[in-house]
């Protein structure tokens, strides 16, 4: 068990999960992934979250290291994705008497995805209802579409501990050496981006609670500087760029699209943009290509035309970046094709359906490969974007 210092009344029993091949069977974890769950010990005892399945085993062995014989008196489930709520049946077994902390969707979600009888267990509870421990009290809030609808934060008041849920998690398991706010943001804008007013709607609630940390079901517990990651909450689920620069993301197919948008990146930075970051939308990580579209306030688009229209993993990069509500940022686009360029116009018609994307109107053309005319117009689209 990773050895994460709470309170002494509050402590961890979460997992590590180093051998996950995909979380949510999407997104690449080089470091993992935790899920954490925490028991929080007072004449009665509550279980916060549960782990995924297959950590099932090592998760109960860790609350009986905390427990030994005793056993907890109810489990809070604040969110039924699988990911926390999948050792939900083992930990019924194995304490039969415990009851089931959550609101109305999360017992009819339980109800869908277990066999067990939940109504005999269950405790619902709705917005700012209260459920005494001794000293300790947790108090819920709703956060619904957070990102799923039954999603709650619990918040103690005693030691002003907020459990909450997906939100400030990250990904990265407890004992990876990363910089918080990477993998916390490319976990954000995949996870949960596409409801950044629901994110504001908690914050909002949140914004009078005295918080001395947060415990969220994935990655480090947070203690000290609460205001940086609420303000970077903040910063992402209004939308607004988090810094200045521009992201050049290419699809090619035999490389000539590649070479002008590494052609445009170099000039950007001539240019005295900072930030430039580049990506190969068929080869490197999709996840991180949309992390870093939200990441900056500019973007630059240079496509392969493909059967008539665009190459198929720049496609499903704009399929993405709609999906998550991607909006209020500047687009450039470039495009390329032998006989009949039609990438530009296509992803131009995608970008038109997003909110506030200003579309700068001039498309460069590549025709086959970059030539001395290219490079003009490649310069010329790289001093707009740079003093966009
Ligand atoms: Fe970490 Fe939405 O589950």
């Amino acid at each position: 068990m990773s050895k994460v210092d709470i309170t002494d009344n509050i402590l961890y029993v979460g997992v590590n999960d180093r051998d996950i091949d995909l979380f949510e069977g999407q997104y690449v974890v080089p470091e993992g992934v935790s899920y954490n769950s925490y028991l929080i010990m007072d004449e009665k005892i509550a279980l916060m979250d549960t782990v995924d399945a297959r950590k099932s085993e090592e998760w109960l062995a860790n609350i009986k290291v905390v427990l030994g014989t005793r056993q907890p008196d109810y489990l809070v489930v604040s969110h039924m994705e699988p990911d926390h709520a999948g050792s939900i049946a083992a930990a019924v077994e194995e304490f039969p008497d415990m009851k089931i902390v959550g609101n109305a969707k999360t017992f009819t979600f339980m109800g869908q995805f277990f066999g067990f009888e939940v109504d005999a267990k269950k405790v619902v509870v709705a917005e700012g209802d209260e459920l005494t421990l001794g000293k300790h009290c947790l108090k819920f809030i709703m956060a619904p579409m957070v990102h799923w609808p039954e999603v709650m934060m619990s918040y103690e008041t005693y030691e002003k501990i907020l459990f909450s849920a997906d939100g400030f998690g990250k990904f990265g398991a407890l004992d990876a050496e990363e910089d918080w706010a990477c993998e916390a943001r490319r976990y954000y804008f995949n996870i949960v981006g596409k409801y950044g007013a629901q994110v504001q709607a908690v914050l909002k609630k949140l914004a009078g609670v005295d918080v001395s940390a947060i415990c969220p079901l994935h990655g480090p517990v947070l203690k000290e500087n609460l205001s940086y990651y609420i303000g970077l909450y903040n910063t992402w689920s209004s939308y607004t760029p988090e810094d200045e620069g521009v992201l050049v993301a290419y699809a090619s197919i035999y490389g000539n699209t590649a070479g002008a948008a590494k052609k445009i990146a170099e000039m950007l930075k001539e240019k005295g943009v900072s930030k430039v970051a580049i990506t190969d939308l068929a080869r490197d990580d999709m996840a991180e290509a949309i992390e870093d579209a939200f990441r900056y306030d500019r973007m630059i688009l240079a496509c392969s035309t493909y059967d008539g229209g665009i190459f198929p993993c720049m496609e499903d990069f704009l399929m993405h970046l709609k999906a998550k509500n991607y909006q209020k940022r500047t687009v450039a686009l470039i495009e390329n094709g032998t006989w009949a360029p039609m990438a530009g116009k296509k992803m131009r018609e995608i970008l038109e359906g997003m909110k506030e994307i200003k579309i700068l109107e001039n498309t460069v053309t590549i025709r086959s490969s970059v030539k001395e005319d290219t490079i003009a117009a490649l310069a010329a689209l790289a001093d707009e974007m740079a003093n966009a």
